[in-house]
């Protein structure tokens, strides 16, 4: 014997109001309507539907559309190179993916590390955010182009000797920022740690240097030892421990 009450089946399950009944459909209930309309959604992607058609061409994946490459001359730690870019090739890709300068470093590719940081006439930049071909008239110097390990540039010695370094990951990044913040702060850029931004002499101490470093982050929190050594630097120009 069934206890089914009006406009309700067997599961619980409500009916779903009619257009035209004003209130219940007596026949047609959740589970129907969803099926029905799920049939009605897939029959109109069957091929040869219009609408079958505009979803799978949504679906399929179209290959990926290349701008044409032109030529690049970039010059890079003095020497002119020649590449055949796409527009769209970051300066870091360019550096590391076809001139093989492995020493600048990718971290996040979205400017917020620094360790790709490299020398564009004299200025630090993230390389990660700069197009190659904006480059062409540029001077760019890597950490290539600042010292070798047989003649290391004074703040590559002043990590080495205050240790500001564990993995090394960074340290690329770190070197080419200080040695443009140096020059920055010997211009007189001031800085949010300047105390008197009217004065045109800043004095590099470690809080100047974590505000004017912060840009670059070091995953393995080498911080104390980074500032020590841009400290020294800053102080007598080689690094020695003051
Ligand atoms: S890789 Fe360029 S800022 Fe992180
Ligand atoms: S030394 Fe490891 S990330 Fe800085």
């Amino acid at each position: 014997m069934t206890t089914e009450k009006p406009g309700e089946e067997q599961g619980h399950e409500r009916a779903v109001p009619g257009p035209d009944t004003g209130g219940v459909g007596p026949r047609l209930n959740r589970r129907k309507f969803l099926q029905s309309a799920g049939a009605m959604a897939g029959a109109s992607l069957l091929p040869g539907s219009p609408a079958g058609a505009k979803a799978a061409s949504a679906l399929t994946p179209h290959p990926t559309s290349e701008a044409a490459a032109v030529p690049v001359r970039l010059r890079i730690n003095g020497t002119e190179h020649t590449l055949t870019l796409e527009p769209r090739v970051t300066l870091l890709d360019a550096l590391r993916e076809h001139l093989g300068l492995m020493g600048t470093k990718k971290g996040c590719d979205r400017g917020q590390c620094g360790a790709c940081t490299v020398l564009v006439n004299g200025r630090r930049i993230n390389s990660c955010l700069s197009l190659a071909v904006m480059h062409e008239r540029d001077d760019i110097v890597t950490i290539e182009g600042i010292g070798q390990p047989e003649h290391l540039h004074p703040m590559q010695a002043a990590f080495v000797r205050h240790d500001g370094f564990q993995c090394g990951y960074c340290t690329p990044g770190q070197v080419c920022s200080a040695i443009a913040m140096l020059q920055e702060a010997q211009r007189g850029d001031v800085s949010a740690a300047t105390p008197d931004v009217r004065s045109t002499r800043v004095i590099l101490n470690a809080d100047e240097i974590r505000e004017r470093m912060s840009g670059n982050l070091c995953r393995c929190g080498a911080y104390p030892n980074i500032v020590k050594a841009i400290e020294s630097v800053a102080k007598n120009g080689t690094g020695e421990r003051g």
